[in-house]
């Protein structure tokens, strides 16, 4: 069988894909990595682990670059922070932040509303500000960390190695200016969320006492974790907002549906409204030994993206993709992953979205902007620029 050709980065990835893959559900790119479009192929790789490794870093993941009973251990000590209990905990400190910066935007705007991008001004502000207060970090970082998000997107977008370890490097420096002073002050660091990750046990036996059976995390691994938590997810929740916002001005009635619904029916339009322009786009993995997929045959050692962006937009599972249609497409939706690294994050995303989109919808109401908006570009997706015109409500 011939294999399609096919180079994802630096294009529009919905439209980029969606004409790919009416060629081939699996495409490879000039430098030989394996592009998988289809959603039964992107199912197929992301729940076979054995055969499809996360390790693809030469730098430590955790617990994104880990297989196995490791990746399960690390898992099995850091979900919890995910927990139901704790989102619920978490819910009315989101909504004053989302409350806050919704004042904020709409201080002194008249009846004729105000243009915002939905992307930097309420994504990027809301995220940074959420995601510290759920950690415990100082508020002073935000310049910092919205410096750095632009930076980071900057340095992905021109795939220069240099820059991109530059950036990489500053958000290390970041997270050990609030990992140093807890590790300093010992039983007296604060009682927030960043020091209870420093005392996690991991269960896997600590090397340097025999017989034991769960260990402390190395700082390392404790900057790892954080990293994930933070790093990518600040930048996949801004996207998300302007992916939202751009939808909701476009259709009212589903605002009304937001805006009156409970929290678990605005969760299904958000999940809904993510699965048709998904803007966290891939996840790499690297072959262990030869596999069939899609009919072609891929060696070991090989290395293959899941494009969760254009599965979640496959005809086959979802005959008119830009249908919106929650409760009929919830069991296909790919924007969290599946299998065993599917997204730990996905309850602190969907708290995060359903209350800024109730929060803002309560107070104005959003609509298209004169302003032409952007589309992002590999390897992320959804919107660079979502201008929308935000009218309060009297
Ligand atoms: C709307 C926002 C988000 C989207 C669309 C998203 C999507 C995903 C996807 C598709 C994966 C699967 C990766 C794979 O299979 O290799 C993943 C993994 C992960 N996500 Fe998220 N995520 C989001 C937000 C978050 C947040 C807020 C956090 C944490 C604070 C988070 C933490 C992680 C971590 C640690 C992993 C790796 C899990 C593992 O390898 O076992 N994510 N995410």
């Amino acid at each position: 069988m011939s294999t399609a050709i096919f180079d994802p980065s630096g294009l529009e990835p919905r439209t980029a894909t969606d004409e790919q893959r009416a060629e081939a559900p699996l495409a490879r790119t000039p430098q030989g990595t394996w592009v998988v479009l289809g959603h039964e192929e992107a199912v197929a790789v992301a729940t076979d682990h054995e055969r499809f490794s996360s390790s693809v870093s030469r730098f430590l993941q955790v617990p994104n670059g880990l297989d196995g009973q490791e990746h399960a251990a690390f898992r099995a000590a850091t979900d919890p922070f995910f927990s139901a209990e704790r989102m619920q905990a978490l819910e009315p400190t989101v909504r004053t932040i989302a409350a806050k910066l919704l004042a904020e935007l709409l201080a002194d705007v008249g009846a004729a509303g105000t243009e915002i991008d939905a992307v930097s001004a309420l994504g990027a502000v809301f995220a940074v500000r959420a995601q510290t207060a759920w950690l415990g970090w100082p508020a002073r970082l935000e310049p910092e960390l919205l410096q750095w998000m632009v930076d980071n997107h900057q340095a992905s977008r021109s795939g220069e190695l240099a820059r991109t370890a530059e950036v990489a490097e500053r958000f290390d420096a970041i997270i050990r200016s609030v990992v140093a002073p807890r590790r300093a002050l010992g039983a007296d660091a604060p009682a927030d969320l960043t020091t209870e990750v420093m005392q996690v046990q991991v269960p896997l036996p600590d090397p340097e006492v025999p017989g034991s059976r769960e260990r402390a995390l190395s700082d390392e691994e404790i900057v790892s974790i954080l990293r994930n938590w933070t790093g990518g997810d600040l930048g996949s929740i801004a996207l998300c907002v302007g992916v939202l916002l751009t939808a909701v001005a476009r259709a009212p009635e589903l605002a009304e549906r937001l805006r009156l619904g409970s929290f678990a029916e605005a969760a299904a339009i958000v999940d809904e409204l993510l699965r048709i322009d998904d803007p966290f786009v891939s996840n790499r993995r690297v072959t262990t030994c030869p596999v069939t997929l899609a009919g072609q045959e891929i060696g070991a050692g090989e290395r293959v993206l899941i494009h969760w962006t254009s599965a979640n937009r496959d005809e086959r599972v979802v005959p008119d993709p830009d249908e919106i249609d929650p409760a009929g497409n919830a069991a296909q939706n790919l924007v969290y992953g599946i299998g065993t690294h599917v997204c730990p994050g996905r309850p602190l995303a969907t708290l995060e979205l359903v209350v800024a989109m109730q929060e803002l919808l309560a107070v104005a109401e959003v609509h298209p902007a004169p302003t032409a908006g952007e589309r992002e570009v590999a390897p992320v997706g959804g919107w660079a620029h979502a201008p929308v015109v935000l009218v309060p409500r009297r």
